[in-house]
């Protein structure tokens, strides 16, 4: 039995077979609708989520299966101080599968080690995201046509943002991937990042800190939301909330074919008149994030194959 931590539990063979499933998905949906009868998955998030819980509901109803859960620990015996441990035992009996979101980094990973059935990260505290990561390389391969070869520039909060440590994890993995880390001082990537990841493999990458003076040299520009709720206090978050906001004027500067993606939700840093842009390109990566978490869901039920 599998479960999905990290992206780097699938090996870049792997990676590539999952990718190229999804995109099968995407092109004959109608291939996949049964693949799933009888099937159930459960959906524990102790932390709010709109797209991540939805898409993988979405994706296994489009699978033919059902789904069941939870939307706040509020809501789950979490409230009364049941550990994740206890709760996905339970689970077990009730689901094929599941998808747990938790505030604490490695909840997930611990819940895993008790489970009778595959789970997946759908987001722990400011740690990894690995499906919002499959969506983002996905939307890459799909609309650029390759994973090597790029220069991509990381925007906004690389401190807490976990959609940002996942996809550098799972790139770095590809040849010829330039990163370019563009942030103010107090929201730079951690440095078990810098050191243990980009450093530890030698990987080319510069820290910058004002968006215009990268765009120009970007194949991709992975823009995010400062984190509010990992913020010690508001008065930080308030002065760092709007240091960046992608407009019009900035997306001038960047190359005709560069793309724009951000994991969402969007608060303020992309204005919304570059929705129009053919280049931003963040609700379709929402589309892909279907595509993939149904090739997940069957990759980790062992049905991708038949
Ligand atoms: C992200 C997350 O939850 O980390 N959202 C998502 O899953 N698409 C990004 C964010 O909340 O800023």
């Amino acid at each position: 039995m599998r479960h999905l931590m990290s992206p780097l539990d699938f090996s870049v063979e792997e990676l590539d077979k999952l990718l190229d499933l999804a995109n099968d998905i995407e092109a004959h949906p109608e291939k996949y609708a049964h693949k799933c009868d009888g099937k159930k998955l459960a959906t524990c998030f102790y932390e709010p989520s709109t797209r991540t819980r939805l898409s993988f509901e979405a994706a296994m109803l489009n699978l033919g299966g059902s789904v069941l859960g939870f939307h706040s620990a509020d809501s789950s015996s979490a409230a009364k101080g049941e550990s994740v441990s206890d709760t996905i035992r339970v689970i077990s009996c009730y689901a094929d599968i599941c998808a747990m979101r938790h505030p604490k980094e490695g909840a997930p990973l611990v819940a895993s080690e008790k489970s009778r059935i595959p789970v997946i990260n759908a987001g722990d505290g400011g740690h990894q995201h690995p499906t919002q990561t499959l969506a983002d390389l996905l939307t890459i391969r799909s609309i650029k046509g390759r994973l090597n070869n790029i220069t991509i520039g990381f925007c906004g909060d690389l401190k807490f943002g976990r959609t940002v440590h996942s996809l550098i994890n799972a790139l770095i993995r590809y040849d010829n991937v330039r990163i370019v880390l563009i942030s103010p001082e107090e929201l730079k990537v951690p440095d078990y990042v810098r050191d243990d990841v980009l450093r530890a493999n030698n990987i080319e990458f510069k820290e910058v800190e004002k968006l215009e003076d990268a765009m120009g040299e970007l194949d991709v520009l992975y823009m995010t939301r400062v984190q509010k709720e990992r913020f010690f206090n508001e008065e930080d978050y308030v002065r760092l909330k709007d240091f960046y906001i992608l407009t019009k004027e900035k997306m001038e500067l960047a190359k005709d074919d560069m793309i724009v993606l951000h994991p969402l939700p969007r608060v303020n840093e992309i204005s919304v008149d570059v929705d129009d842009d053919p280049r931003a390109c963040y609700f379709r990566q929402a589309q892909y994030a279907v595509y993939v978490r149904m090739a997940l869901i069957l990759t980790l039920l062992g049905l991708a194959e038949d």
